[in-house]
C-alpha cells in the first residue's frame, strides 16, 4: 500500500519500522517521537559512493547536513566514507564533535558572518562555497590576516529552474543565492578570486533546487556549468578541477510519487560531465554531490497519538494529534504532502477520511489534509511516512512545546540519539530579572 521496503505489519498488526515495533518504541519513548532507519540512512550513503565513483571515480559525495543534522548522523555519515556540508558556525561545530575530519567539511551559506569564517578558516574547513562579493572580500581578508589561505568554490546560478516549490527551488538566475552566469557577476567573481593572493579557486558549485523529479534538470545545469568553466578557461586561462552539482534529488512522500532513483540520477550526471567535458576539450574534473534528503527522508517515521476527533457533519472530520507544525512545519510551508498509518491497526482496512491536525494554536497546523484510514479512537497511534528530511531539522518551539526525541533503529534494536526536551531545557534560556520578580 505506502511501497517502503523497510515498514512492515507484524504478526500481531503492529506496524514495524526495520523489525522494531513502533508501538513498543512508542510506548517505551512516548510521543511524538522521531523514529530514524539506520540501516537505510546507511543503505542510501553506500548506494551514492557506489552509483557515482562506479563511474566517476573519486567523487565525492557530501552529505547536506541541513536536512538532518544530529552528533550521531553526522558520525554515521562519516563512518560510511561521505564528507559533509554545513550552512552555519554551529552546525560546523556538530560535525567536528562528531569526529569529522575539518577537510571533509564544506561551509555553505549566503551570509556568513565574520567568526564564521574566521572559525572555518582556523580548523582548515575543506571548502568555502563562496556566494557573492562580498563574503569573498572577507574572506580573503580573513584569510590574510590569519596568514592562511582559502581554499573556495564559486556557487553560481546556472539559470535552470526546476520543476519543484517555488521556495525550494534555487537554480534560477532570480536568486538569493549564488552568482549568475547570464548575468556576468559569475566572470567577475572568478577574476576577483583569481586576483586574491590568499584564496584558491577550486571550481564551480551549483544547486538547483531541492526533491525534484524531473532530473533532466541536473543535465541542464551540468551542460552549463561545463560551459562556463570552458569559457572561463578560453578568458583567463583558469581550469577548474572540481564541479559541485548540489543535491536535490526528491523522495516519495505520498504513493503518486516517482522519483527517480540514484542509479538514474548517477548515470544522468556522470555521463553529461564525462560527455560535456569531452566536448569542450576539458578534463573530467573532480565530481561532488551534496543530497539530504533522498538520504534521510524516507528512512524516518514520526509516531503520534491520535487525541481529539472532531466531526463536522457533511464537512469533514478533524483527528487531532500531539504534535504537529513544531515537528514538521512542511505542510504549512510548503503545502508538502505526506502518508501516514495507524501503527496499532496496521492490519486494517482503511475505511474513513480524515484530516490530521497538528495542536499548534493555527488553522494552518495540519499534518495531513484528507487520508482514509481505519476508525481512529483517541488513543492510537499514528505513524506519519517520509519524515527523515527537513522535520527534526526545522522544528520549532511554537506554543512552548518541546522537541520530541529522535530514535535510531538498527539491526532490530532502537537507540536514543536526541533525548526529549523537558519543561526545563526549554525554560533554560529564561531570565526573570529582580525588577520583574515582585
Ligand atoms: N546543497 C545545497 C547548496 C542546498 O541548498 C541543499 C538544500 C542541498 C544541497 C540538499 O538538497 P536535498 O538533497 O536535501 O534536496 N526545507 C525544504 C528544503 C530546502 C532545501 C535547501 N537546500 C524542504 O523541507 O523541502
Amino acid at each position: 500500500m505506502h511501497g517502503r521496503a523497510n515498514i512492515k505489519a507484524g504478526r500481531d498488526g503492529s506496524l514495524k519500522l526495520g523489525k522494531v515495533s513502533l508501538v513498543k518504541l512508542a510506548a517505551k519513548y512516548g510521543t511524538p517521537l522521531y523514529v530514524m532507519d539506520e540501516d537505510y540512512m546507511r543503505g542510501q550513503c553506500r548506494e551514492y559512493l557506489r552509483a557515482f565513483r562506479s563511474r566517476i571515480a573519486g567523487t565525492e559525495v557530501l552529505f547536506a547536513s541541513k536536512a538532518f543534522l544530529t552528533r550521531a548522523m553526522a558520525a554515521l555519515v562519516r563512518q560510511e566514507g561521505l564528507s559533509i556540508d554545513v550552512v552555519s558556525g554551529n552546525e560546523l561545530e556538530c560535525a567536528l564533535s562528531a569526529g569529522f575530519d575539518p577537510g571533509n567539511v564544506h561551509f555553505h551559506g549566503n551570509n556568513k558572518t565574520p567568526s564564521e569564517i574566521r572559525r572555518g578558516l582556523e580548523v582548515g574547513i575543506g571548502r568555502f562555497i563562496v556566494d557573492n562579493f562580498d563574503e569573498l572580500e572577507l574572506i580573503a581578508g580573513t584569510a590574510s590576516a590569519l596568514g592562511k589561505k582559502a581554499d573556495i568554490m564559486l556557487r553560481l546560478a546556472p539559470g535552470v529552474e526546476a520543476h519543484t516549490h517555488k521556495y525550494i527551488q534555487t537554480g534560477q538566475t532570480d536568486s538569493k543565492f549564488g552568482l549568475g552566469i547570464a548575468d556576468g557577476r559569475a566572470d567577475r567573481a572568478v577574476d576577483m578570486a583569481l586576483g586574491l593572493p590568499d584564496v584558491r579557486l577550486h571550481g564551480f558549485h551549483c544547486h538547483i533546487g531541492s526533491q525534484i523529479f524531473d532530473i533532466e534538470a541536473y543535465k541542464l545545469a551540468a551542460e552549463n556549468m561545463i560551459a562556463f568553466a570552458a569559457s572561463v578557461k578560453e578568458r583567463t586561462g583558469f581550469v577548474y578541477e572540481e564541479l559541485n552539482l548540489g543535491g536535490g534529488l526528491g523522495v516519495r512522500y505520498v504513493e503518486k510519487d516517482r522519483p527517480s532513483s540514484i542509479d538514474q540520477l548517477a548515470e544522468l550526471v556522470c555521463s553529461t560531465v564525462v560527455s560535456e567535458s569531452k566536448k569542450h576539450g576539458l578534463k573530467v574534473p573532480k565530481l561532488m554531490v551534496e543530497p539530504g534528503r533522498s538520504i534521510v527522508g524516507e528512512a524516518g517515521v514520526t509516531l503520534y497519538t491520535i487525541g481529539a476527533i472532531k466531526d463536522i457533519p457533511g464537512i469533514r472530520t478533524y483527528a487531532s494529534v500531539d504534535g504537529g507544525m513544531t515537528d514538521n512545519p512542511r505542510v504549512a510551508l510548503y503545502q508538502a504532502e505526506y502518508d501516514a498509518i495507524v501503527a496499532n491497526k496496521a492490519k486494517e482496512k482503511p475505511e474513513r477520511l480524515y484530516t490530521i491536525a497538528g495542536n499548534a494554536c493555527e488553522s494552518g497546523d495540519m499534518l495531513i489534509w484528507d487520508i482514509k484510514l481505519p476508525e481512529l479512537k483517541a488513543g492510537d497511534l499514528l505513524a506519519v511516512l517520509t519524515t527523515g528530511a527537513y522535520n527534526y531539522s526545522m522544528s520549532s518551539h511554537y506554543n512552548m512545546h518541546a522537541k520530541p526525541p529522535v530514535v535510531f533503529v538498527r539491526g532490530g534494536r532502537a537507540q536514543v540519539v536526541v533525548r526529549g526536551e523537558t519543561v526545563k531545557d526549554i525554560m533554560k534560556p529564561q531570565l526573570l530579572p529582580r525588577r520583574l520578580q515582585g
